[in-house]
C-alpha cells in the first residue's frame, strides 16, 4: 500500500522540511486502533524529541539462530561451543548493501544516528515528532492510558520509503503500546519476627516463608561458596525498583549467618537508571537481589538497572539492556527477569527483533530467564475468551520458569503464568512432551489456546512467601521469586562447570527438554486459575504428569542435577 498523505498534509501547513526524495510509502506496521484502555489526546507536540530505534536488517538471521541450537544441543557435535562476540557480530551485521541503503537515506535527511548495537544491527535516532512523521509518513500522538493518566506518544501505523524497505526490520516505539504486566502482586506486610534457620529439613525451614535455608532444603542447593572469577548472574531491574546494599546486608545477617554480610552487587544503569541507595524501595529489586547474592553464594551478580528514560517503554528498555549485554567481551552468564508483557499487546516484528538479541545472548553462552507471569493462564482485555500469554516467555530461546507453592508436596502455585504463544509455533526441542500433553489434556480449556505455539513456561520453582527485607520483612508470592531461585542455581552449577574447565550451560531448553529433565521433579498437583475479572474466575491448567502449563517440567534438584553433569 502506496501513501502520500502525512506529506502532503506537511506541506500544506507549510513545514520546512525536506520532503524524503522517494514519495514511495509503503506501510510498514499499523494498528486499527489503540489498544483498549489507551484514548487520544491530541497530536503529538511537533518539536518534542523521541528516540527512536531502528533494527536493520541482518546479514544471516537464520544462520544465527542455527548456530544458537548447535551450541545448545547435547547432540550436536558443537555443543557447549559458544560463539565469541565476533562470531555472533558476523551473523546480525547488516549486509553492505543495507548500510548503504541506510547512510544514504540517514544523509539525505541530515540525521545524526548512533549505532546502538555493537554489531550495527540497531541504530537510535533522536528527532523532532514533526520530523519522524515525515520520514516514517506517521502520525505521532499522545496517548493516554485510562487507568494510570500516564502518557505516551505513539503512532497508529507508519511507513518505510522505498529506498529503505527490504533493509529496515522496524521503528520502535512506534506502534507498540506499552501495558506492563507487573508481575509483582499486592505485597501483605507481615508483623517482623527473626527467622533463624536451626534444623535443616523443609519442615522447619519453609514454615514461616520461603527463606535462603528453605529453598537450599527443598532443592538441595549447597551453601558452599562460589569460587570461579568468571562465573557471573545479571538481574535486570526496572520501573525504579532499586536494590539497597543496607537491606541485603541484614538480610544476609539474618537469613545467611554463614555469609560475609557486606557482600555486595554491581549496579549497571541504562536508560538513565542510577544506583540509588538513598530512594524508597519497591520490593521486586529488593527480592531479586536477596535471592540471587543470598542464594548463589559468592557470585558476582550485577543489576542492570533500566532507568526512567524508558519508563513508559519496557521493551524498549529490554532492547537496549540485551544490546548492552552483547557489548561485553564477557556478559553475564545467567540473566534474570522478573517482568512481562502481554504478547498479545506486541506487534510480532517487535518481539521477534527482542527475541533474536536473545538467541544472540544464547549463542554467546548466557542462560535467558524470565518469570512467566502471576496471573495464570491471563486473559485478554478485550474481554474475549482466549488466554493471554506473556513476553518474552514465549520467546523460544529463553527459559521461562512458572511458579509452584507449599512443600510437602510442592504444588503448582495457581498464579503461576503458562500457555501457548500465538506468535511462535512450538520449538523442536519441545514438540514430544507438549503433544503428549495435548493428547491427554488438550481438550480442556480447548479454544482458548493455541495448541500450536511455543508452550511455557519451561521449568519452575517455589513462589509463595518469600521473605524479602525491605527493612521490614514483606512477604513476597509471584514468579518473579522464583526465577532467580533458579539463576542461582543455575549460576552455582556454572561455577562448578568453569571450576571442571567446561562451558556455562547457555541457553538451557534444547538440554532441558532433552536430558535435564531427568534432575527435575515432576509437580503433578494443582492448577493454574484466571483471576482477571469477577466473571471470568475459571480454572485455568492442571498441573499433570510430564511437562504441563503450569509448572513445566517441574521443579530443580541441585544434587541431581550436579550429578546429571557429571560434576
Ligand atoms: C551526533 O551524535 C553524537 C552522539 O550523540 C554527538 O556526539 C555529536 O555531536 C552529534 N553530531 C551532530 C552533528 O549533531
Ligand atoms: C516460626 O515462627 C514461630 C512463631 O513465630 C517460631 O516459634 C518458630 O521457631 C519459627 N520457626 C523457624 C524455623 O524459624
Ligand atoms: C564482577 O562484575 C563486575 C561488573 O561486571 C566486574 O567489574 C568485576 O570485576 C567482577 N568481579 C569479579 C571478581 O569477577
Ligand atoms: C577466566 O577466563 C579467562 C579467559 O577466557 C581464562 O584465561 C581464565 O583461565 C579463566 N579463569 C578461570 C578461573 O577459569
Ligand atoms: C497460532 O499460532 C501460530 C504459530 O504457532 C500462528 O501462526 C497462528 O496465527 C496462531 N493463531 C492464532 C489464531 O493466533
Amino acid at each position: 500500500m502506496f501513501s502520500t498523505k502525512r506529506l502532503l498534509a506537511f506541506v500544506c501547513l507549510g513545514l520546512a522540511y525536506a520532503a524524503p526524495q522517494s514519495a514511495n510509502f509503503r506501510v510498514h506496521e499499523q494498528l486499527v486502533a489503540a489498544p483498549r484502555g489507551f484514548t487520544s489526546v491530541g497530536p503529538a507536540p511537533a518539536t518534542k524529541i523521541i528516540s527512536l530505534r531502528i533494527a536493520l536488517a541482518q546479514s544471516d538471521k537464520d544462520g544465527l539462530v542455527e548456530a544458537l541450537y548447535s551450541v545448545s544441543d547435547p547432540k550436536s557435535a558443537k555443543y557447549g561451543q559458544h560463539l565469541s562476540k565476533a562470531e555472533v557480530e558476523a551473523f546480525v551485521a547488516p549486509s553492505s548493501v543495507t548500510k548503504a541503503a541506510v547512510n544514504a537515506w540517514l544523509q539525505e535527511n541530515g540525521l545524526n544516528a548512533t549505532s546502538i548495537s555493537p554489531a550495527g544491527d540497531w541504530i537510535g535516532v533522536d528527532i523532532a515528532v514533526s520530523k519522524a512523521n515525515s520520514l516514517f509518513d506517521a502520525d505521532f500522538t499522545t496517548f493516554a492510558y485510562q487507568s494510570s493518566g500516564k502518557q505516551v506518544v505513539r503512532t497508529l501505523s507508519y511507513s518505510l520509503p522505498e529506498a529503505l524497505q527490504g533493509h529496515v526490520d522496524l521503528v520502535h516505539p512506534t506502534i507498540n503500546f506499552p501495558k506492563p504486566i507487573d508481575l509483582r502482586l499486592p505485597k501483605t506486610k507481615r508483623a517482623f519476627h527473626e527467622i533463624v534457620p536451626m534444623k535443616r529439613d523443609v519442615a522447619s525451614t519453609c514454615a514461616n516463608g520461603t527463606i535462603p535455608a528453605c529453598l537450599q532444603d527443598l532443592y538441595q542447593i549447597p551453601t558452599t561458596p562460589a569460587t570461579n572469577n568468571n562465573n557471573s548472574l545479571g538481574v535486570t531491574g526496572l520501573f525504579g525498583n532499586n536494590a539497597h546494599y543496607a537491606f541485603l546486608e541484614k538480610f544476609l545477617q539474618t537469613y545467611r549467618p554463614d555469609m560475609d554480610p557486606t557482600t555486595n552487587f554491581t549496579v549497571v544503569g541504562i536508560d538513565g537508571g542510577v544506583n540509588d541507595q538513598d530512594g524508597s524501595s519497591v520490593s521486586e529489586g529488593e527480592a531479586d537481589i536477596q535471592y540471587t547474592v543470598g542464594v548463589a553464594t559468592d557470585v558476582n551478580v550485577t543489576y542492570y538497572f533500566i532507568g526512567p528514560d524508558v519508563n513508559d517503554d519496557p521493551t524498549g528498555g529490554f532492547i537496549d539492556e540485551a544490546n548492552l549485554l552483547l557489548s561485553l567481551e564477557n556478559p553475564p552468564l545467567v540473566l534474570t527477569t522478573s517482568y512481562a508483557d502481554s504478547e498479545s499487546g506486541l506487534s510480532f516484528d517487535l518481539i521477534d527483533k527482542l527475541c533474536q538479541l536473545y538467541a544472540q545472548l544464547g549463542a554467546r553462552g548466557t542462560t535467558i530467564l524470565f518469570a512467566s507471569g502471576d496471573s495464570g493462564p491471563g486473559c485478554l482485555e478485550d474481554s474475549s475468551a482466549n488466554f493471554a500469554p506473556t513476553f518474552p516467555s514465549t520467546c523460544p530461546y529463553v527459559t521461562s520458569v512458572g511458579g509452584t507453592q507449599s512443600f510437602s508436596p510442592e504444588q503448582a502455585w495457581p498464579g503461576s503464568s503458562g500457555g501457548f504463544s500465538n506468535y511462535f509455533p512450538t520449538p523442536d526441542y519441545q514438540a514430544a512432551v507438549v503433544s503428549a500433553y495435548l493428547a491427554s489434556h488438550g481438550s480442556k480449556n480447548a479454544g482458548r489456546f493455541n495448541a500450536s505455539g511455543r508452550a511455557f513456561p519451561d521449568i519452575a520453582a517455589k513462589a509463595d512467601h518469600f521473605v524479602v527485607l525491605e527493612p521490614d520483612v514483606f512477604s513476597f508470592t509471584g514468579t518473579s521469586a522464583a526465577s532467580p531461585t533458579v539463576a542461582s542455581i543455575i549460576a552455582l552449577l556454572n561455577d562448578r562447570l568453569l571450576n571442571a574447565g567446561k562451558p556455562p550451560l547457555g541457553f538451557l531448553n534444547p538440554w532441558l527438554y532433552s536430558e535435564g529433565f531427568a534432575a527435575f521433579t515432576d509437580i503433578t498437583t494443582g492448577n493454574s486459575s484466571v483471576h482477571c475479572s469477577q466473571s471470568d474466575t475459571a480454572r485455568g491448567f492442571d498441573a499433570e504428569v510430564g511437562w504441563d502449563p503450569v509448572t513445566g517440567l517441574g521443579t530443580p534438584r541441585f544434587d541431581k542435577l550436579v550429578s546429571l553433569l557429571g560434576l
